[in-house]
């Protein structure tokens, strides 16, 4: 029985810059979709550097309840069999969790041409339609339709169409990508996006015999064709989590190389960086930041790739939060990003939230304080403002951050961070140095 994780803390001590080496994961948005995609053949799947989050542990288990095979080689190597799927509902209280739970309906409807999933969940950054799933569904000639919170979708068959996405989203691009790849014809994807993980799905899918190309610009195309066969394939980098460490460098004072990196999709971020008075130094698979000196203000938009991305906002915060000067961030994704605004302001920060945008002037540093991770990326962002903070933090709900991030605070405490994972918070506050505060 999986121990109820969302009783835990973190317990962090601030005031030390992080410095030495840390060696990112497989990225999480891809691989979530490449499991997803693997049941599309028959043939055994052998997928490497998946990272062991609880997203993608939710996935594997809402397969294995359909009849999926799934063998776990090591921690980060996993045999999917998808032949002997018993039914196409899909209907787990975990799956409702995740948001990637929609990939399930693109991979059952484009092998079995009938799925039904549950409406997807996961963190509360603002509203997630699925108006472009559906209508990428229906182009390819599926019937779909919303009942009791469930998806159905279902076509006699799945016929190649011309869909102009009314919004550049990662999601719908790639589940009408999945299952397009068995449709009859040529389908494609106009004003498609064009995230690192989109192009991972595609190489995973191509080396399973699809025929998708383009993918990674704003128009992909797919010609269907009749099976998808076995494969090994290793996904990318994750880019969010190698952008979080490199805040960590930046927001902490400190000087961290991250490892197993694709510098190229770390452009806007590296970018952003060295704006805000900090030294990035890219090699081949790694990028080394060092901080030094007071942080400069800066503005910035969050846009899809190659622009700066959304799950990078929170990151970004905290560190202008930290500048010499007034920022602003515009927040052009989610209507719901600012959730860290608020506890970030009990640990002393300056900011104003106006629609869409925060205005931020800068303070000298930050206090610890009890916080919640309101979700994933802004709980990430709290525990780097609480590393760099003077004092003890408390924070709850770490959940979301597990959602994503792999060993955060071992790979945090291989830096030289003072954070801790207790279930026990009065107990463990006896026995930190500082007053809980
Ligand atoms: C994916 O979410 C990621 N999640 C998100 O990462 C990421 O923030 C987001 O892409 C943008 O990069 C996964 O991959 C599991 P979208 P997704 O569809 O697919 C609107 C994290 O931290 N939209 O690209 O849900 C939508 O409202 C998570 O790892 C429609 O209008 O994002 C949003 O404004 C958080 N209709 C915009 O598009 C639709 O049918 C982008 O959403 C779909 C989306």
């Amino acid at each position: 029985m999986a121990r109820d994780t969302d009783r835990d803390h973190y317990i962090i001590n601030g005031g030390r810059p992080l410095t030495g080496e840390v060696t990112i994961g497989g990225a999480k948005n891809a691989a979530l979709a490449i499991i997803a995609a693997s049941i599309m053949t028959d043939e055994t799947v052998t997928i490497e550097n998946v990272p062991d989050v609880r997203d993608t542990n939710v996935m594997l288990e809402a397969m294995e309840g359909i009849g999926v095979k799934i063998s776990r080689l090591d921690r980060h190597t996993i045999e999917i069999n998808g032949s002997r799927v018993e039914n196409v509902n899909i209907d787990t209280e975990n799956i409702r969790k995740i948001r990637a739970s929609y990939y399930l309906l693109g991979a059952l409807l484009g092998k079995y041409c009938h799925a039904e999933v549950p409406l997807p969940g996961g963190c509360d950054i603002g509203s997630r339609p699925i108006d472009q799933h559906v209508k990428g569904f229906r182009a390819l000639g599926a019937k779909v339709n919303i009942e009791r919170g469930i998806m159905k979708a279902s076509a006699d068959k799945l016929s190649a169409a011309h869909i102009y996405m009314d919004v550049v989203t990662v999601g719908a691009t790639i589940n009408v990508m999945m299952a397009s790849v068995m449709a009859d014809g040529k389908t494609i994807i106009e004003n498609a996006a064009k995230e690192p993980h989109i192009v991972d799905v595609a190489n995973f899918l191509n080396s399973m015999g699809a025929n998708i190309k383009g993918a990674g610009t704003d128009v992909i195309r797919i010609k269907g064709v009749d099976r998808l066969h076995a494969c090994t394939y290793s996904v990318i980098p994750d880019q969010i989590e190698a952008g979080t460490f490199m805040f960590a460098a930046a927001i902490t004072g400190g000087n961290i190389l991250v490892k197993n990196v694709i510098p190229k999709h770390l452009e806007s971020i590296s970018a952003k960086l060295e704006e805000i008075g900090c030294h990035v130094e890219e090699f081949d698979d790694a990028v080394r930041v060092s901080s030094f000196g007071r942080l400069q203000p800066t503005h910035i938009k969050t846009l899809p790739y190659p622009g700066y991305p959304t799950d990078m906002q929170p990151q970004a915060g905290v560190a202008l939060a930290l500048a010499d000067g007034v920022s602003t961030i515009t927040e052009s994704i989610f209507e719901n990003r600012f959730r860290y605004v608020d506890e970030l302001t009990r640990m002393g920060a300056a900011i104003r939230v106006e629609g869409n945008t925060a205005i931020i002037d800068g303070v000298q540093h930050f206090t610890g304080a009890h916080v919640q991770a309101p979700d994933l990326r802004a709980g990430a962002a709290l525990v780097l403002a609480a590393l760099s903070a003077d004092g003890t933090t408390t924070m709850d709900d770490i959940h979301f951050i597990e959602r994503g991030y792999e060993d955060f605070d071992e790979k945090l405490r291989s830096l030289g961070g003072d954070i801790r994972k207790t279930d026990n918070i009065r107990q463990e506050s006896r026995k930190s140095k500082f007053k809980v505060v």
